[in-house]
């Protein structure tokens, strides 16, 4: 399956190093064809020579030629590199490379070709338990998977130092066959659709500095994105004011208002296979926005009252215009959930919609898990756990996956 693939191998420094000789090897036998690329630590725990014999190729580390004397003629070598690349792996990945990658660092050759590649990212973090539990590398693993990485869980069991726990790198056959799914497309059975996802609050205005808006944190339209993207779509996400980083190959329109949405999602709409609306769009906006600042009554007697006026219904004017592209809203109710969701599903003309109840315990705004309830045109109401808004995301794909690949 990994015939003629181009591999990267990034090698940090952590032990499980030592294994990476029988990785290039196995992934050879495979039909893969594997460039090495190590960090200056790795060479602590595995030699160059040995990772050049066993794949063949010159192993790389330098940004730099040793002596500008020496020009190696390899200006752009990591750009040429991560465009050839069609699946970068780091095996093992030390936490401070992994802090590295989340923060966009690129001070060796191995962090500058990550940032410069456009093939899929798959990390594979390595390292003893308390430096793979403590908050800041779980953090930063967290902006990986946002961000579009792929990340394969550490496994767990007796560590170098003697300890045990979640560190050890995963058996080799299990590494391959996480690499085979998301290179066979049992993982990209979205590619050549485009989908187009929007995300995060709108903020309506009051004056030049007050607004009107809804709590979002925009994570579960990110998470879509990122998923879809992983997927193999053409994702593009309309975003309102949130504070997140943008999903790897995902395209990103900034919006503040929902006439703004409304006009971003109209324009794109025509070329999508399908639409998310996981915005938590505004329902009303300020009749008229003030010039100035609105003045506070320093007598403190009378209150502020503030003309409001509906907003537009993006998901519904679409889903009167829509051909055959697939629909999917999402129903935020603290009352009669699955009443209220279904009326929404017929009345905005929907193939799914996503119910969701802030008030259960891991549901709502500012989590990085949900709880919700896909409703389908057909079919039960499925009721998921507790998950991270990542999985959320691929259930809700998985539920329009085969209306995509039956209408399209
Ligand atoms: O009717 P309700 O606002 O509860 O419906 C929620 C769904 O409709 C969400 O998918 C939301 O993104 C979308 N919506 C919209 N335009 C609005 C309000 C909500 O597209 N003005």
């Amino acid at each position: 399956m990994l015939r003629g693939k181009h591999i990267i191998l990034g090698v940090t420094g952590g032990i499980a190093a030592y294994k990476t000789p029988w990785l290039v090897r196995d992934l050879i036998r495979e039909g893969a064809d594997v460039q090495v690329v190590m960090t200056r630590s790795a060479t602590q725990f595995v030699t160059p020579l040995t990772l050049s014999t066993v794949s063949k190729r010159e192993v790389l580390m330098d940004l730099f030629p040793p002596s500008t004397e020496e020009p190696t003629g390899r200006w752009t070598e990591h750009i040429d590199l991560a465009l050839w690349a069609e699946l970068l792996l780091v095996a093992p990945a030390s936490a401070n490379t992994v802090a590295k990658i989340a923060h966009g660092l690129a001070d060796n050759f191995l962090t500058t070709l990550i940032l410069a590649a456009r093939c899929p990212l798959v990390v594979s973090p390595a390292m003893d338990v308390d430096m793979y539990r403590n908050e800041v590398t779980q953090a930063n693993l967290v902006a990986l998977k946002e961000a579009g990485c792929h990340i394969i869980e550490p496994e767990s069991g007796e560590l170098a130092s003697g300890l045990k726990g979640p560190g050890r790198l995963p058996e080799l056959a299990r590494l391959i066959e996480f690499l085979e799914k998301i290179l066979t497309g049992s993982t990209r059975d979205l590619a050549g659709k485009k989908i187009l996802v929007t995300a995060g609050p709108t903020f309506e205005p009051i004056d030049p500095v007050r607004f009107v808006g809804n709590r979002s944190s925009g994570r579960m339209g990110f998470a879509l994105a990122n998923a879809a993207s992983q997927r193999g779509a053409e994702v593009t996400l309309v975003s309102g004011p949130v504070s997140l980083a943008t999903p790897r190959q995902t395209t990103r329109i900034d919006v503040r208002t929902a006439a703004e949405m409304m006009a971003a999602v109209d324009r794109l709409f025509p070329e999508q296979d399908a639409l998310i609306m996981s915005a938590a769009v505004a329902d009303y906006a300020p009749a008229t926005i003030a010039e100035q600042k609105i003045k506070r009554d320093r007598s403190g007697s009378s209150g502020l009252s503030i003309s409001l006026k509906s907003n537009p219904d993006i998901l519904k004017a679409l889903g009167s215009k829509k051909t055959n592209q697939v629909l999917v809203g999402f129903a935020l109710e603290t009352e009669n959930g699955l009443e209220n969701a279904r009326k929404k599903l017929s009345e905005k003309n929907l193939d799914a919609i996503v119910l969701n109840d802030p008030g259960v315990e891991g549901a709502g705004f500012e989590t990085a898990t949900n709880v919700v309830t896909i409703i389908g045109r057909s079919g039960s109401p499925r009721t998921l756990p507790k998950m991270s808004k990542f999985d959320v995301a691929n259930e809700i794909l998985n539920e329009i996956a085969p209306i995509l690949k039956s209408v399209r």
